[in-house]
């Protein structure tokens, strides 16, 4: 009785129709652990590979449009997701899921997602290697030196008549990200990296830590937004070196 007990202690102490059962014979309780225990094995050990690869109910396999490696489609402005923090994945797909980041392919896929899928497939992600840098093709057709300077400019020295710090300030040298609440930037796609900094401009994307990104891109002209989506795209990632 003790061991099955403490074997599967939560659900069963908590449960009431257990607790009025209590004079269930060894056998009895082993039943029932039985029962609980292939429920909880269903519903809390979502595995990130599967989600990743195969789907999970109503959510497609996310390497459908992230790539078999996490790597993305560039060209189509799906991120990379490899080499993202867990905890930062785990925030945007609850923010697709309650509706604060918008995006009409993204809110749907995650709300199809448990709490408990979105952590697993979160650390899935987080745990692949980076796959090397750069994906481009750029955004811009402004793209050329002159872009090319303004995104180096704003990425290591920003603009401080204009209290915007440099990007890689928070970012990180290169790009290549910090700790868990400052992304990876260096090889993202361009086209998406456009795409953020255009939605917080207009409020389709919650402000995220502090509200940091939200005043940094109202600083930035849609030229500018161009130019920089293009300088991170074209810059190596961590595992290319
Ligand atoms: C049909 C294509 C498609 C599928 C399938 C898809 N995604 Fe996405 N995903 C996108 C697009 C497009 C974006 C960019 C959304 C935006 O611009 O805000 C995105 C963005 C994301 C982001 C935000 C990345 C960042 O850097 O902030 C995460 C996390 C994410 N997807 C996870 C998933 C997971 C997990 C799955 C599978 C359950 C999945 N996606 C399936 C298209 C897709
Ligand atoms: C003061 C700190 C700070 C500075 C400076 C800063 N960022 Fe950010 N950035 C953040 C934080 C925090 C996040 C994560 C936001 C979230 O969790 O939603 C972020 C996220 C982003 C993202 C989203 C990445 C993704 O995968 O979706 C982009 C793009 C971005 N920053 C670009 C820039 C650019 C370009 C600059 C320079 C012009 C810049 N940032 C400067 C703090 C900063």
């Amino acid at each position: 009785m003790k061991t099955a007990r403490s074997h599967h202690s939560r659900p069963l102490t908590e449960n009431p129709t257990v607790a009025r059962e209590n004079r269930l014979g060894v056998r009895g309780w082993q039943a029932l652990g039985l029962a609980f225990g292939l429920t909880l094995s269903v519903s809390c050990h979502a595995d990130g590979a599967a989600i990743a690869t195969t789907g999970a109910g109503a959510a497609p396999a996310c390497q459908t449009c992230h790539g078999p490696a996490g790597e993305g489609i560039a060209q189509a402005g799906f991120p990379r997701l490899a080499g993202l923090g867990a905890a930062y994945m785990q925030r945007q797909l609850d923010a697709f899921a309650d509706g604060t980041r918008v995006n009409a392919v993204m809110m749907p896929i995650a709300q199809a997602l448990s709490d408990t899928d979105r952590a697993a497939v979160s650390a899935y992600y987080a745990a692949l290697p980076e796959p090397p840098g750069p994906t481009t093709p750029k955004t811009a057709s402004t793209s050329g030196p002159e872009a090319a300077a303004v995104g180096a400019t704003l990425a290591t020295r920003g603009r401080w008549a204009d209290t915007l710090p440099a990007c890689e300030n928070c970012h990180g040298p290169g790009g290549r990200g910090v700790g868990p609440d400052f992304p990876l930037l260096a090889g993202q796609s361009a086209a998406y990296l456009a795409g953020q900094l255009t939605a917080w401009k207009a409020g389709t994307r919650p402000p995220g830590p502090m509200g940091l990104m939200t005043v940094v891109a109202r600083k930035l002209s849609d030229d500018e937004v161009r130019a920089i989506a293009d300088y991170y795209a074209e810059l190596p990632a961590r595992g290319s070196r």
